[in-house]
Formats: structure tokens, sequence, C-alpha cells
């Protein structure tokens, strides 16, 4: 009898009760930022692309729907076998470019608004890949998106030339297509969005394009402009693409599990002496994979074992627990992290000593500010924290409890706070966590089936 069980009580209320036991294996959805990233540039590829293990959720989905609505035919293909319960191949689908000279001449204006929903990569992207079209868009989304920065990418987009009207850098954005001119950008903030944004605009620009990061930030798009026959190079922090007669060779990818989903597991494996979890076929791209080096300097066993090399490496990931010590995240490391640091705060929350994240604020502008989020959150559940403007300071160890905590829409957060659940004294609540369908609909089945077995 395992008693840690959870059952959903109201469609967006899951409760968590604590874990005697996390262990298993399990394989995550398709990581969603090189999804995005697939998607788009397949749409305006030399042909037809078939991209796998698709995830399941509403981001990539609302990458889908812009996506025909501009034109661009998505199709799925047969699945070899059924995705298994604990996790599978995801879906796959063919993408088929609008017919069109060049790098999205071919896409059409859309009948309504293109609705990027909750995903930032959607409309950040969209914005970079269409601004050198010859369409009409208006790009919009949900409350949370609107209140996200889209300053960042329209300032330099239109410093190579973009037609682009915001309400005061928010969203709704209204964009018509024109020619582009390539730039030299020195990123202000480190992001992986913008430098793709940035990208896809020059790829329909004429002149190179550079983009220059303070720090390193995933470099998916990167590795498959290289894969689809781009002239792109990569030197020190700077990245340029040239002009190329050549036109970007249609792609054949599988896309591995998105190591962000893992890293709730590996979070949650961590947080005891002798829990453990095996993940298969994540991806473990170094640009992505500090939250492992995070855990590992703070005492978990860490495995990872590089199996395939097809542009982004994947692998096994296994965790094993061990007594934990906390860790200092500078600005580097917290850019590196950023989309773990929920799951690394809760691992705080057990660890000996102060944990002290800076020069995190961009953790507040997410789709919702995961600063506060989480310092309510894990407050409520009894962790010392303390709150600055751009991070925090977790005073450890604590024996959580569980309460009633809210996810306020952010998929990070419900799927961070269920993992503290694991470690609390009684149960634990989570209010709106059907919002995990947005990076991982399978979460509390996954969660289940990790927490009742060896
Ligand atoms: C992403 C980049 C990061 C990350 C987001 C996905 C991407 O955002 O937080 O979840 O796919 O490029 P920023 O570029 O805003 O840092």
């Amino acid at each position: 009898m395992w008693p840690a069980m959870l059952r959903s009580e109201l469609r967006t209320v899951e409760t968590v009760r604590p874990a005697t036991l996390v262990a298993g294996e399990l394989c995550v959805p398709g990581d969603k930022s090189i999804a995005h990233r697939a998607l788009m540039l397949s749409s305006i590829a030399d042909g037809e692309s078939t991209v796998r293990g698709l995830p399941d959720g509403d981001d990539v989905r609302a990458t889908m729907a812009c996506l025909r609505a501009v034109g661009v035919r998505i199709a799925p293909v047969p699945m070899p076998s059924q995705p298994s319960q604990k996790g599978g191949q995801g879906r796959g689908f063919t993408v088929t470019p609008p017919i069109g000279a060049g790098p999205g001449r071919g896409f059409s204006t859309p009948h309504g608004t293109l609705d990027c929903v909750n995903s930032g990569t959607t409309m950040r992207l969209l914005l970079g890949l269409l601004a050198g079209s010859r369409i009409a868009a208006m790009l919009d989304g949900d409350a949370s998106l609107r209140r996200r920065p889209m300053a960042r990418v329209i300032e330099p987009l239109r410093a190579m030339g973009a037609r682009v009207q915001s309400s005061d850098g928010y969203a709704p954005l209204s964009l018509v297509g024109t020619r582009l001119q390539g730039r030299y950008h020195a990123l202000p903030v480190a992001s992986a969005q913008v430098k793709s944004a940035i990208l896809l605009a020059g790829l329909s620009a004429s002149g190179p394009t550079t983009v220059v990061e303070s720090f390193r930030t995933r470099d998916h798009t990167e590795r498959l402009l290289r894969i689809m026959g781009a002239d792109l190079r990569a030197s020190g922090m700077a990245v340029e693409l040239r002009p190329s007669h050549r036109p970007l060779a249609p792609l054949q990818l599988t896309v591995p599990g998105d190591f962000s989903s893992a890293a709730f597991w590996m979070a949650a494996a961590a947080m005891r002496p002798d829990w453990s979890i095996t993940i298969r076929g994540v991806g473990l791209n170094p640009s992505r994979i500090a939250f492992a080096h995070l855990l590992e300097a703070m005492g978990a066993e860490i495995q990872m074992d590089v199996s395939a090399e097809t542009g982004e490496p994947l692998g096994s990931l296994r965790v094993v627990g061990q007594s934990l010590r906390a860790v200092h995240l500078g600005p580097r490391e917290a850019a590196e992290a950023i989309d773990e640091i929920p799951a690394l705060l809760v691992v705080a929350t057990q660890a000996t000593g102060d944990t002290v994240v800076e020069g995190a604020g961009e953790l507040r502008l997410k789709e919702t500010d995961r600063i506060a989020a989480m310092v309510s959150g894990l407050r409520r559940m009894g962790a010392t924290i303390d709150e600055r403007r751009d991070g925090l300071t977790v005073h450890g160890p604590t024996t959580l409890q569980g309460a009633a905590v809210e996810s306020q829409g952010d998929h990070r957060m419900a799927m961070a706070l269920a993992i503290a659940g694991l470690v609390a004294a009684g149960e634990t609540t989570i209010g709106d966590a059907d919002c995990v369908a947005v990076s991982y609909p399978e979460f509390f089945q996954h969660l289940q089936a990790v927490t009742d077995a060896r």
C-alpha cells in the first residue's frame, strides 16, 4: 500500500498526498521549444517535412493552429503504436509549406487573429517568422500573454525594417510583412525567444544578421537551421546568419523528451535518499541541462547517458536522492536554468543551508510572476523564503505542510507545487491545476505512476 496518491476533486483542483517512495521510469512529452521551432522552420522549407514526437500540449497546438491559418498544411502521420501510459513517442505530423519563392513568401493573410493563447514562444517566434512575409496579421493571446513584454522582440525586428504595432509593447500586435535588412543585435536580456525571432526574420532579410547574447541560451534554432542547410556560424556568444540562395531543406525530425518537464521528476527523486527516477528519450542538449548540474552540486546522484545525436543529443537520465545542501545561482545559472527554477526552489526547501537565486528578474515575466507565485505557494506550505526584486533565498531544510495552493494558471507552478506536496505532511491541493496541459497534459497520471510503483 503506497500512501502517495492523488485524486481530482473539482475539474481544476488536484490533490497530492505525501509519498513514502518516488521510484520508476518514464518518458516525458516532446520538447516544447524544439517543437515550436521545428514546426515554424518546416513551414518555410523547400518541401514536405515530417516531425515526430510532438507534444500534445496547448502551446504547441497554438503554434500549429497559427501556421495553418497562414496556409501551412499540417497533417497527422499514422503512429507506429499507441503511446504508453508512462509517456511515449508523441504525435507525428507532416508539414507542407504553401508554394512561394523564398522563406514565408507563400503565406496567406489569415482570416482572423492569430491566437497564441498562453504561449510566449509562439507569439515571439511567429513575429520573426512573419516579419519578412507578404501578409498582414494580428497576433494576440490570453490575459497572461497580454501581460508579457513584447518590446524586446518588436524593437530589434523594427531595426530590421519590420512593421509592427503594439499596445505600448504588449499584445495584441499588428504586423504587416515587409522587406527586411539584416542587422547586428546585442541583446540586453538573455532570451532564446528573442534570439530565435531575430534569426527567423534574418532568413528573409538581405545582408547578414548577427545576434550577440550576454549569457548563452538554448540553441535549438541554430541546430535546426544548420540541419536544414542554412549558412549559420556561431562563435563565442555571437551567432551570424547569412542569406543563402539555397532554400532550407525539409526536416525529418523526432523531437526528444522535454528536459524542462523531466526536471519535475528529477526534483521529486532528489528530495529523499534512495528515491530514484529514470527518464528515457529525453533531450540532453548542453544548453538545457544546467538544472542537472545544479542538483548534482546539491548532492543528488545524477547519471546522464547520451544515446543518440540527430542534431539534438538525447538519452536517459537517472536521479537518485541523497542528503542535500544549498546552492547559489548567479545571473548566468539563473538564465541557464530559468524554466527549472520553480522545481529547484522546491528542492531547496529540503536542502541544508540558504539557497540563493540572484539576477533572475526574468522569472517575474513568465506565464505568471514566478518569484511571487513560488514564494506565496511555498510559504503557505511552511517554507522560509526571502523575496527580492530579482531573486529569492530559501532557508532550508524545512518540513513542509500540506496546504491549499494556487497555480495562478501557470503550468510550471502547478507541477512544482505538486512535487512539493510529495514531501509535505498532509494533503496539498493545487487550484487551477489543469493548466499543466500547456506543456504536460499527462503530468498527474505520471505523478501517480511514479509515486505508486517501484
Ligand atoms: C524558450 C525560451 C525561454 C523559456 C521559455 C521557452 C524558448 O524564454 O523560458 O519557456 O523556447 O525559446 P525566454 O526566451 O523569454 O528566456
